[in-house]
């Protein structure tokens, strides 16, 4: 089958490698239709992990069942299904307790499983024609048949149930203020999800136009970083006191407010600036124990210079880690089935599997408008 395999830093190639086959009883083998790029997968891209070449990309994955294990009940060949980017077997102590993005059982000496993903388990990704899903019955999110709204649906594999993680981490609740850094899918997804839930104001922090214009299309408020201090900007608009509620959707490759370099902790430092005492923040921003790129020997071992004096005087309490997707995916599965959640105004482009290595450069560098690229391997 043809699939995005990771070559070396800043290049992906479209590659025939072996199809996927039936590898436990319990697992399907799904047709895929939709699969989207992320800002996790800018990572490996970009060469600040251990991922080897061959590696075949793609966490956030849907199609049709097309072959199924001899111990699968609940699903049929034909079935429309969406993955959570997790795998998870459904039984270990974390994921009977909700926690599906520690699983126990899927990825020896690590909790967590994903497709695609270095450090994740021996799975391979979804940008490719066929996907293994183990523990399928476990895995796979049932859809309302047919093709439409497949934009809508894939990002239910991770963005949307992350950015709505970001807002469950910070309790987001009706009538809050809330400060969303990072107008990228997941923060776009987390603003969007504080509107959901209720938030009376919702400030969205990048310095990306086009991004900061989609936060402001869905109601949001735009605070562009290169302009001034963000965190002065969010509190001038707020009588002077500091949001209710934060969310961190950049993670450690932040770049500096007003300067043009990379700054681990700029965030995580703003965010305990620009909210009020008690707050609580989210932090579904991605940062890692080792980071090979790192701006300094701390940053490497991902230490970082978090004001935490300045956090512990303002009383926060600080919600971190990967999303536990299969907590939120049906809820907001309805809400999209019912036509109340359109998530799909954060995807940008729609491309066939071959365009993947242009598509990976555009995103990367956050030109032309590449929002979030969603691939499409039958087109
Ligand atoms: N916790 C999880 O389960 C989970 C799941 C998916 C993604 N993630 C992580 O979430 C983060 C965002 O993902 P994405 O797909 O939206 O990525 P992205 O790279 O497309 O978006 C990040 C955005 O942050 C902006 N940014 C950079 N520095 C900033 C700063 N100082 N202040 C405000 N904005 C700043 C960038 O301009 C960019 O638009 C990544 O770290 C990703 O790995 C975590
Ligand atoms: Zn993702
Ligand atoms: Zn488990």
């Amino acid at each position: 089958m043809r699939a995005v395999v990771y070559k070396r830093p800043f290049e992906v190639a479209v590659e025939d490698v072996p199809d996927p086959r039936i590898e436990q009883p319990n697992d399907v083998i799904v047709r895929i239709a939709a699969s989207a790029i992320c800002g996790s997968d800018l990572h490996m891209y970009e060469g600040r992990t251990a991922a080897k070449p061959g590696l075949v990309f793609g966490h956030e994955n849907l199609g049709t069942v097309e072959d199924v294990g001899s111990g699968v009940v609940s699903l049929k060949v034909g079935d429309r299904v969406v993955m959570p980017f997790n795998v998870a077997c459904g039984f270990c102590k974390n994921c009977v307790a909700g926690y599906t993005g520690f699983c126990l059982t899927v990825n020896p000496g690590f909790a967590g499983g994903a497709y695609g993903y270095v450090a994740m388990g021996p799975y391979g990704g979804g940008q490719a024609e066929h996907l293994r899903v183990p523990f399928a019955d476990f895995n796979c999110l049932k859809l309302p048949p047919g093709q439409e709204r497949d934009a809508d649906y894939v990002l239910l594999a991770d963005i949307f149930p992350t950015g709505y993680h970001g807002c469950e981490l910070a309790q987001v609740s009706p009538g809050e203020t809330v400060a969303v850094y990072g107008a990228g899918p997941v923060g776009l997804m987390a603003a969007y999800s504080a509107l959901i839930r209720g938030a009376a104001k919702v400030f969205v922090v990048d310095k990306v136009a086009e991004r900061l214009q989609k936060a402001a299309e869905i109601g949001a408020i735009p605070i562009n970083f290169e302009d001034a201090d963000p965190a002065s900007q969010i509190k001038d608009q707020l009588g002077g006191e500091g949001a209710d509620k934060g969310v961190d959707a950049v993670g450690y490759q932040a770049q500096a407010h007003q300067e043009q370099r990379e700054e681990p902790a700029v965030v995580l430092n703003s965010l305990i600036d620009a909210v009020r005492a008690t707050a609580m923040i989210g932090v579904p921003g991605l940062y890692v124990p080792t980071d090979p790129g790192g701006v300094d020997e701390q940053a490497a071992q991902g230490k970082l210079q978090v004001g935490f004096g300045r956090l512990f005087e303002k009383g926060l309490r600080v919600g971190t880690g990967q999303c536990n997707v299969k907590r939120y995916n049906r809820q907001l599965r309805d809400l999209i089935t019912a036509g109340r959640a359109k998530p799909s105004f954060v995807v940008s482009h729609e491309l066939p599997l071959d365009q993947a290595p242009q598509a990976y450069q555009k995103f990367d560098k956050r030109v032309e408008g590449y929002t979030k690229v969603v691939l499409k391997p039958a087109a």
